[in-house]
This record gives structure tokens, sequence and C-alpha cells, in this order.
């Protein structure tokens, strides 16, 4: 066991405060790498000040990209990527791209600008095959050519990336980003079907647009983009991370306390809201981007949910849901259809007494028993934050490991949770982020 861990202390009593919501870490990545398709700087705010964006700093400067960075403020970056051509090498290592999955993204800039890259194969977390099938298939409908060798992925075309009509097998939130910013510089006009459809995805096609891209159809079934010879400097603010106000939104439910978010966006989580309110819990919108969950006097009721891709419920807080689940008498069931092994925080929630039972993508949650404190590891990253959360509510001490998974995606969290009067202590000291970043 190691000593970073983070200890939470299960007071039972209900969060109460303001939780402040950070940029997007799955809209940001995306975002920074198209600073790659152009010559000019791409100015960036709200971006999270997490592992995850920090690699992906790391990863752009690997190719050649220069960065310049503002100190964080609240955990928030804003940054200056510029990526001259002459300063470019598709073929760099890239030791930085083995460290998380999302490093795939820098494969459609690179070969629409450079006409070449590799790209080593990625890690992230590990919750399942994870193929990038759906982003070959996508690349080779604009004509390039791609294989594997080394543990990594080549690809080139020769004359530059023509527009085609291709349908996605899957729609891959990765894949997406990826075919939409090859597209954004081929020749001709591309038109994906089958595309994802998640806000992430709608802030990459407004970023690329603001850089004079013509991405249209972001947000429905298909995407048509226009290609154009170059893209130009503009300056984005990256989404709220609509995971992150549903985590707290959810700690406020488990606790029955009552939260207030800011700077959140109600739009992006309509269908987690209402899966919420059928199990008792209302969100109060008090303007544009204040959220107010009072769990107060809930009675809660137990619930059902499958996950799909957006606008289903996302994988990305199921984890989080199964928590609240546990606290409800009843039964509850949770269905994941994403990916094929994202249920590893039951074992964890079952050794601090949840009872919960697994058949295949399938989980029956029989709430209403309590649970206890336990020294437990998270396995990914959504799987930390439910334990933490567990934690609050749970009998007696908890400690969570596997920490380095929690610092990718999510942004103070324990002085977060700490200001609506939880106890969470990191012990083992550390940051957040590691220092590689150069500021001015
Ligand atoms: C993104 C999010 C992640 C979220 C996931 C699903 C980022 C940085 N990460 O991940 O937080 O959990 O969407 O909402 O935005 N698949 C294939 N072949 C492919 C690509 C994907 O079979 O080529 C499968 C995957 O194995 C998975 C499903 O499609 O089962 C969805 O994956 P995808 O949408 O690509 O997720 P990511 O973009 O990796």
């Amino acid at each position: 066991m190691t000593m970073d861990r983070m200890m939470i202390q299960g007071t039972g009593t209900p969060l109460r405060g303001q939780v402040s919501i950070s940029g997007s870490k799955n809209a940001a990545l995306p975002i920074m790498a198209a600073s790659l398709l152009s010559e000019e700087p791409l100015n960036l705010h709200n971006v999270p000040d997490l592992n995850d964006t920090r690699v992906m700093m790391d990863l752009l400067r690997d190719i050649g990209a220069q960065i310049v960075l503002r100190e964080p403020q609240d955990g928030e970056l804003s940054l200056s990527l510029k990526s001259p051509q002459n300063a470019l090498n598709p073929e760099s290592p890239m030791a930085a791209a083995r460290k998380m999955r999302a490093s795939v993204i820098v494969l459609g800039p690179l070969l629409t600008r450079l006409g070449r890259a590799t790209v080593p194969l990625p890690g992230g977390c590990p919750i399942g095959a994870r193929p990038l099938d759906v982003h070959e298939d996508a690349l080779q409908a604009l004509g390039a050519v791609i294989h594997y060798k080394d543990n990594a992925l080549h690809a080139f075309c020769e004359g530059g990336l023509k527009g085609a009509t291709h349908r996605l097998r899957v729609p891959s939130v990765g894949a997406t980003e990826n075919a939409m910013m090859a597209a954004a510089l081929a020749s001709g006009t591309s038109v994906f079907h089958n595309v994802a459809r998640e806000p992430e995805i709608i802030d990459l096609a407004d970023c690329l647009n603001a850089m004079g891209a013509n991405v249209q159809g972001a947000g429905t079934e298909t995407l048509t983009i226009h290609g154009v010879p170059r893209l130009h400097s503009a300056t984005h603010t990256v989404i709220p991370d609509r995971i992150e106000a549903m985590t707290y939104l959810i700690a406020a439910a488990l606790t029955r306390g009552d939260v207030t978010l800011t700077g959140a966006n109600k739009d992006h989580i309509q269908g987690e809201i209402a899966c919420l309110h059928a199990m008792g819990f209302d969100v109060q919108a008090i303007n544009a981007t204040t959220l107010r969950l009072n769990a107060a006097e809930v009675q809660p009721k137990p619930a059902q949910l499958t996950t799909a891709p957006y606008p289903g419920f996302p994988t990305d807080i199921q984890a989080q849901m199964m928590v609240l689940m546990t606290s409800i008498a009843g039964e509850s069931r949770i269905t994941e259809t994403i990916f094929e092994n994202r249920f590893q925080h039951v074992s964890a929630l079952k050794a601090m007494g949840a009872h919960i039972t697994q058949n295949g993508e399938t989980c029956t949650i029989h709430g209403g028993f309590p649970l206890h404190g336990a020294d437990v590891e998270a396995t990914d990253l959504r799987a930390s934050s439910s334990l933490v959360l567990a934690g609050l509510v749970a009998q007696g001490t908890t400690t969570v490991g596997g920490l380095h998974h929690l610092y990718r995606g999510y942004v103070h969290l324990p002085e977060k949770l700490q200001a609506c009067g939880a106890k969470v202590e990191r012990l083992g000291g550390g940051s957040y982020a590691h220092a590689s970043a150069t500021g001015f």
C-alpha cells in the first residue's frame, strides 16, 4: 500500500456549500491537439490543471509545439499553443503518449497537416480493450494508410487527405474528434455518419470553426466538413466539466446535503438530472450556470439506468451513481454498455459493505445497508471518485489508493469537498500535477 492515499472520515454530515466547476478535461484534450492544425497561436482559457492536460502539454512539446502558460489560478490554466510547421516532428518518440489513451487524438491533426504521423500506443484507464479500429477506418476513408509496428501506430497519406463520405461503426468520441480534425484540412468535403454527439464534440467544432474551419452538424449524427487550406489564430474558452458537475451533485444527494454548483452547464446534463429527479432529487437552476441540489428532506427511490453514448447516460458517471444507489433502500440496477471492464469499483464497494451482485454487464444494487470504512484501491478515473464518495457516508475511516487515477480528471477534489464540510485529507503529500510546465 503506497503512502499516497486519500483519507476520508465518514462523518455522516450532509455536504453543504458551494463548488466551482472546472473546465472539461475531455473537451480540453482534443482542443489542445487542434493547435497542431495551425501555424498561428491557439489561445485557450478554462483548461483544467490536471495530470491529463499536463501530459497533453508534454506530448505536444515532444512533437515540437511551443506552449506559453499562465500559472494556474484555482486549478484553471490559460494556454497559448503554437505549432510552426518547421518545428513539428510527426515521428518524435512522444514518450508522453503512452501515459494517456487520449494521446491518439494527435493522429488526425498531424496526418492532415504533415502527411504522416507515428503515435505510440496509448495507455489510460484499464477499462477494457478500447481498440482503435473506428479511428483507423475514418482516416483510411480520407486516404490514410495505417499500419502497426513496434507498439506504435504509423500513418501516412501521399498528396494529402481527401474528403469522403464514411459511416462510423460506433459513435466513438475520440474517433469522431480525429476524423473532424483530419477533415478540417483535407481537400473537398467530408461527411461522417453515426458520429458522437457529446458536448465535447460541439466544443471542438466551435473551436475549429473559430480557427477558420468549416464544420457543420456538431451535436447531430452527421458531421459535414468542408476542408480549408489553412487555419488561423483563435481564442477559445473550454466548456465546464459535466462529469465533475455530476460527481458533486451525486455527492450532495448521497449525503442528503445541500450543494450549489457554480460555472456549470445544465444543458449538458439534462438526462442525468432527469435520472436524479426520478430518484426523488431535484436540481434547481438558480441561473444559467448555477445549479443547486438540496437533498435534506428527500426520501429517495431506487432507479435503473443503462449507459449509452450521448445523450444517453454517461459511462463516466456510472460508478458515482452506483454509490448513491447503495444508500437508497430497495433494488437499483445499472447496465454498462460502453466499456466491458467498468465495474472494477464493485469489489471495493463490497469491501465497504455494499450489497451488489453482478451478472455480466448488469449490476443489481441492494441498497440501504450502511457502508463501513475500509482501505480500498481505485482502479480507474471515475472509480476513484466513487470510492471517495463512498467514504463520505461510510462509518469510520476509509483510505483510497491509486490516486494517480483521480488526479487525471478532478481538479482540487479534496479541497472542493472540504469546503462543503467533508473530512477528506491527502496522506503522503505530493502535488496534483507534475511540474513540467513552464510559466511566464
Ligand atoms: C471518451 C472519453 C471517456 C469516456 C468515453 C465514452 C475522452 C478523453 N475520454 O473516451 O472519458 O468514457 O469517451 O463516453 O474524451 N471503440 C472501438 N473502436 C475504436 C474506438 C472506440 O471499439 O476505434 C469502442 C471502445 O472500446 C468503447 C466505445 O467504443 O467500448 C466508446 O469509446 P470512445 O467513445 O472512443 O471513448 P474514448 O474516446 O476513448
